[in-house]
């Protein structure tokens, strides 16, 4: 078999879509708790998630697009990183999810709230449509996924 050559399309090729990705992760504290419901009520929803504890978490975005010619790139994933550093990671690692994040402080913090804020920081920054998926692991075994495809 012949060997396929990695290269940026022709001029004559058509343009391939594709997807890319980053991770990143960052450490942070949160309880889940309503403010407006009573302890015992909080404890009765959430459990003993209820308490204040820490995650490990991962923060996994997809980008898409055709492939630039020149680059052979959909995009730099330093610059994907760097926007995800500065609009998210800076913002939430090493810190406590209910109070110490602005951005965060009308809703509780679960993954999925914690997805859906994500993708609206990074969505305005990066160029129009190009924001796919974004899936946020609070432990090896659960997730939360905004978008259509990780
Ligand atoms: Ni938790």
């Amino acid at each position: 078999m012949r060997p396929v050559r990695a290269r940026a399309p022709g001029h004559d090729d058509p343009v391939p879509s594709v997807q890319i990705g980053r991770k990143e992760s960052f450490n942070a504290a949160h309880r889940l708790y309503d403010p407006g419901l009573s302890d015992e009520e909080n404890r009765r929803v959430f459990g003993k998630c209820a308490n204040m504890h820490g995650h490990n978490y991962v923060l996994e975005v997809v980008v898409g697009g055709e492939i630039d010619r020149a680059s052979g790139y959909v995009m730099d994933l330093k610059f994907l990183s760097d926007v995800i550093c500065r609009r998210v990671i800076r913002e939430v690692d090493h810190r406590n999810l209910n109070t110490d994040v602005p951005w965060l402080a009308d809703r509780i913090p679960t993954a999925e709230n914690l997805a859906v804020t994500f993708w609206e920081r990074l969505r305005t920054e990066l160029p129009e449509g190009r924001l796919r998926a974004l899936r946020v692991w609070e432990t090896d075994k659960n997730w939360a996924e905004v978008g259509d495809r990780i």
